[in-house]
C-alpha cells in the first residue's frame, strides 16, 4: 500500500459505525503499521546521524538533518489528524483523559518546535570538525528528549486509541 493511501485510507463499501467516532474513521494498523514504524525509522535516522559525525560526514548529517525535520513533521501530522482526533473524540466525557491527551499533544508542539530550532541554528552554524562535539551533545540531548516521549506515547498514549 503506498503512503498516501495507508495514511488517508481507502474508502470501504462497508460501513461501520463502531470504528467511526464523530465522522473520524477507526484504522486498524495506524498504530502498529504507521506510528510505531514511524519512531523506529525516527531512531535508524538518529543512530546515521551520530555515525556520520563520527566519520566527518557532514554533508551526510545535513541529509540526515533534513530528513529527520520532514518524517517528524509527517508523523506529527498523522498523529493530530488521525490520532488525537479521534481520541479526543473517543473521550469527549472523560475529563482527565481529556487533560492527558490534550497535555501531551502540548508538549508534543514543543518537542518538535526545539527540534526545528535545533536544525535550523545548526544550519546557521555550519557543522564541522570543530564544533562536532557541540552539536553531538546536542542531538543527544534531542535524542534523549525523543526517547522518553516515544516511550511515553507506546506505553500510554497509544493504548489509548481502541473501538
Ligand atoms: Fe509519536
Amino acid at each position: 500500500m503506498g503512503l498516501l493511501s495507508s495514511i488517508f485510507g481507502k474508502k470501504e463499501k462497508k460501513v461501520d459505525n463502531s470504528s467511526n467516532v464523530n465522522g473520524v474513521r477507526y484504522k486498524e494498523d495506524l498504530i502498529e503499521g504507521i506510528l510505531l514504524e514511524d519512531h523506529k525509522e525516527l531512531f535508524k535516522i538518529y543512530g546515521e546521524i551520530l555515525e556520520q559525525l563520527d566519520r566527518n560526514d557532514f554533508s551526510g548529517v545535513y541529509e540526515n538533518l533534513d530528513e529527520f525535520k520532514s518524517q517528524l513533521n509527517m508523523h506529527i501530522y498523522i498523529e493530530n489528524t488521525q490520532l488525537y482526533t479521534y481520541i479526543k473524540n473517543y473521550f469527549n466525557e472523560d475529563a482527565s483523559q481529556l487533560k492527558f491527551i490534550e497535555q501531551v499533544q502540548n508538549d508534543m508542539d514543543g518537542i518538535a518546535d526545539a527540534v526545528s530550532n535545533f536544525i535550523e541554528k545548526w544550519i546557521d552554524l555550519e557543522i564541522s570538525s570543530d564544533n562536532k562535539e557541540e552539536f553531538k551533545k546536542e542531538l543527544e540531548g534531542i535524542g534523549k528528549v525523543l526517547t522518553k516521549r516515544t516511550k511515553m506515547e507506546e506505553a500510554r498514549l497509544y493504548t489509548l486509541y481502541q473501538k
